[in-house]
């Protein structure tokens, strides 16, 4: 037994290494690990009351987040479970997540079956399913190359750093080259200093200012705005979340929602679905980024790991389906369709928008009232804009039925935005 000095006052104890040997087995290592993804059936409460749980959170976990009061346990397909047994009909999917549901059994194999032979290794190697993300990023995008991050934000920070590197390089002679961004008004890119400065949402950035300077914010989804920049400026186009984290991936039954606008990135950032609910992101650039960056610029050590780009590639080839993809566009247009003869008449309904499965109610007050009133009654649905809009984004297996299922409700719950704006 050694012992370990940190700093003044820590001492930590360290065994003597000892030499693992794992007996060979003609080239393939055994199964160890069982997943059983809870069935609706076992839902038991195994200590702890719901109540118990958010009473001890508020306890022990910084209070950052302002939770609805529901305490999650298991889930299946497109259906969520408590502790209780009480179900509910998933219309946020972890924030636009869990694109193939919960517990998808390709995805469940690709994530044991990685996990049963190697999990981390760090970028210091190589590793098979990172080199094969890749590959079938680039076969699907107009990206030459990819970098992998472990969230959005973080995508987005590797976004900024290779826009500045990508000047520095092209300018060689000029010690301060431009290092000034445009991003959109009504915008969040993440929590991290330099997508913070990218957000226009003031409530977000200001107790953290002074954020990255450089940044002008132009009209949100102005599109001929950016075009005609780009042609008086030559500006490298780093695309907006109009088209990225939350959108991209099939969300609006386009694989990458610029393909809708006829518009190409030079750097494009994903997250959100990629891993089906692993932590990832990713930064797709063209070569013409990629070439001004050398070894030791950026890095990560948590991110493209074995297991997260496993599970990856298990959702990529579900979502880059056409099938899947035309099915998205269907779907989404009938549930607007629906959502439309359902809300519109109702005096504080203003508009029902969307593009294939990322629908928004527009309203005249809080969303919040109808957003609780349906989780009561076994819908979860998010809010977004300035909290005036109900934000549904479903698994995008979802089946008409639960689209239709997903319509009575919200309609049933009109009434809470009477009692209680
Ligand atoms: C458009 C957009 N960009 C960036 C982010 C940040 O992603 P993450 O929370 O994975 O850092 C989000 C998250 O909600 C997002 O919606």
């Amino acid at each position: 037994m050694g012992s370990l000095h940190l700093f003044h006052s820590l001492s930590v104890s360290v065994s003597t290494p000892t030499i693992l040997r794992r007996p060979l087995n003609k080239g393939r290592v055994a199964a160890c690990l069982n997943v059983d993804v809870e069935s609706p059936n076992r839902l038991k409460l195994k200590s702890n009351g719901i109540k118990d749980v958010i009473e001890e959170e508020g306890k022990v976990i910084v209070g950052t987040y302002a939770r609805a009061p529901l305490v999650l346990s298991s889930g299946k397909g497109c259906k969520l479970y408590d502790p209780e047994g009480r179900e509910f009909l998933d219309c946020a999917a972890g924030i636009a997540v869990n694109a193939l549901g919960h517990g998808d059994p390709d995805w469940i194999k690709a994530i044991t079956d990685q996990a049963n032979v190697l999990t981390h290794v760090s970028n210091a190697y190589y590793s098979i399913p990172q080199v094969e993300l890749a590959k079938r990023l680039v076969a699907n995008s107009f990206a030459d190359r990819v970098f992998f991050t472990n969230s959005g934000t973080e995508a987005n920070e590797a976004a900024i750093k290779f826009s500045r590197k990508f000047q520095r390089f092209n300018h060689p002679d000029n010690e301060q080259p431009d290092t000034n961004f445009i991003s959109f008004t009504n915008s969040f890119h993440g929590r991290t200093m330099g997508s913070l400065a990218l957000t226009s949402k003031e409530h977000y950035r200001s107790p953290f200012e002074p954020v990255m300077p450089g940044v002008t914010f132009l009209e949100y989804g102005n599109i001929q705005a950016v075009k005609d920049l780009m042609k008086l400026e030559k500006l490298l186009l780093y695309l907006s979340n109009r088209f990225k984290v939350q959108c991209g991936l099939g969300r609006t039954g386009y694989l990458w929602a610029h393909e809708a606008y006829g518009v190409f990135p030079d750097i494009m950032t994903l997250a959100k679905p990629l891993a089906g609910g692993l932590p990832i992101g990713a930064a797709l650039v063209t070569e013409r980024v990629s070439s001004s960056i050398v070894h030791g610029d950026h890095g990560s050590t948590f991110a493209g790991s074995p297991l997260v780009c496993a599970a990856a590639i298990a959702v990529l080839d579900k979502i880059a389906n056409p099938s899947l993809l035309s099915s998205v566009l269907k779907k989404g247009h009938y549930f607007k369709e629906l959502l439309t003869q359902k809300l519109i008449g109702n005096l504080h309904v203003k508009e029902v928008r969307g593009y294939g499965l990322i629908i928004g109610i527009e309203l005249d007050v809080s969303a919040s009232p109808l957003v609780d009133a349906c989780r009561e009654s076994g819908l979860i649905v998010l809010t977004a804009g300035k909290g005036n809009v109900v934000r549904l984004v479903p698994p995008l297996i979802i089946s008409e039925k639960e689209l239709e299922h997903a319509a009575e409700i919200l309609h049933e719950c009109l009434p809470a935005l009477d009692s209680s704006n």
